[in-house]
């Protein structure tokens, strides 16, 4: 049965990766006689040039018809003084709640012959690989108010959570971690958030239904400072919004680079939408050096939770690994190991070619 995939390749070297990403869904499709059917629609600064709004609604309507969304990123320095209704941000911000894609799953994991491409030191990363469930419909990035108050001279953000929302995405944590090594690591700021107090008792109470689930808590701060300093002690994360946005940044820090990292956001009974956790890269943008690998393991993800295809996804994975252990590098991977330095194009070549 053939599977609907939207595309969506967003801005700067969004649309340069997923361009990757498909390359590579294609090369899977032919190797396994699978049948995959691509569409691709506007959304962020694209969006607000074709359509004057980030998130067109038959963008929204597509996506929700689809079997599944692969997402390059949104923004860049032409949209940044744009009034906020029409910045690209809020495009991305806008199908995560129309798509209600609560769970954010992000893994990483230390790729072998990339120890190196770190600036961590070597015997700190080897061995790391943790998956941070960060939830994303919810918290500080959606809360109202936020506004400036008292002519500009006052703001106020809200961070707001409901019980269901908190319990979902704990629920999906505890599960994470019995697929994996029944380790989850709950981070919050519970010494002084209102929020966090509740979010602490929740996993508490959640611990009685995953009894095979060993839990800590850990505070934010504490966590951003365990996380480069002793990365093994983790295993499953699991975390509000903004905290999982600011870790998961931090965290790539150990595969090398924002360029590897790949991520899977999923509602409760829906569609799930993919995308590599980096950015647009303005800076790169047009020059055909972008790392494709996050948004290609994206792909894989994407095959493996909403395809149910995992040997595909694993062939994918094994891809990367072999590319990378040939020494091949994009040029954000600091190689100093006689590397061989290649483009994005390049680098989508040789993963398309260890596939078949
Ligand atoms: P960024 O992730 O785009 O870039 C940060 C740094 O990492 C840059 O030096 C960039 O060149 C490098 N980098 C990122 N991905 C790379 C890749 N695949 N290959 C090689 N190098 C890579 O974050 P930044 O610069 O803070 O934001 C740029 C724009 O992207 C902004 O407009 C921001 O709002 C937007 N953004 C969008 C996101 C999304 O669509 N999910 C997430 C984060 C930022
Ligand atoms: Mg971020």
């Amino acid at each position: 049965m053939s599977k609907k995939i939207v595309l969506l390749p967003g801005d700067g070297i969004g649309a340069e990766v997923i361009y990757a990403a498909k390359e590579v869904l294609e090369a899977i499709s032919q190797k396994y006689h699978k049948v995959f059917e691509f569409s691709s629609y506007d959304i962020g600064g694209i969006a607000i040039d074709n359509h004057a709004t980030p998130l067109p609604d038959e963008t929204v309507e597509a996506c929700k018809s689809a079997d599944a969304v692969l997402l390059g990123a949104v923004g860049g320095p032409k949209w940044d003084n744009n009034p906020s209704d029409l910045r690209p941000e809020r495009g991305l911000l806008g199908i995560r709640k129309a798509l209600d894609l609560y769970a954010n799953l992000r893994p990483v994991k230390g790729f072998k012959n990339l120890l190196h491409a770190s600036p961590l030191k070597e015997e700190i990363i080897q061995g790391s690989d943790l998956l941070i469930v960060r939830e994303l419909t919810g918290g500080l990035y959606f809360g109202r108010p936020s506004e400036r108050l008292d002519d500009g001279n006052a703001v106020v953000d809200t961070l707001a959570y409901t019980r269901k929302e908190m319990e979902r995405i704990i629920d999906k944590a505890f599960q994470s971690a019995e697929l994996r090594n029944n380790h989850l690591t709950s981070v919050d700021k519970a010494n002084v958030l209102e929020s966090s107090k509740l979010w602490r008792e929740i996993v508490e109470e959640k611990k009685a239904e995953y009894p095979n689930v060993t839990v800590d808590h850990v505070l934010v701060d504490a966590a951003a400072m365990k996380l480069i300093t002793n990365p093994t002690q983790f295993d499953v994360i699991v975390t509000e919004n903004m905290f999982g946005d600011i870790l998961s940044d931090e965290a790539s820090v150990l595969t090398g680079s924002l360029g590897m990292l790949p991520s899977a956001s999923l509602a409760e009974d829906g569609v799930g939408l993919y995308e590599p956790a980096h950015g647009s890269a303005p800076d790169i943008a047009g020059k055909g050096i972008a790392n494709p690998i996050a948004m290609i393991l994206s792909a894989a993800m994407m095959l493996r939770y909403s395809f149910d295809m995992n040997e595909e996804a694993q062939a994918i994975e094994d891809a990367v690994e072999k590319v990378l252990n040939q020494n091949y590098h994009t040029a954000d991977l600091k190689n100093d190991n006689n590397g061989k330095l290649v483009n994005t194009t390049e680098m989508t070549q040789l993963i398309v070619d260890a596939i078949q």
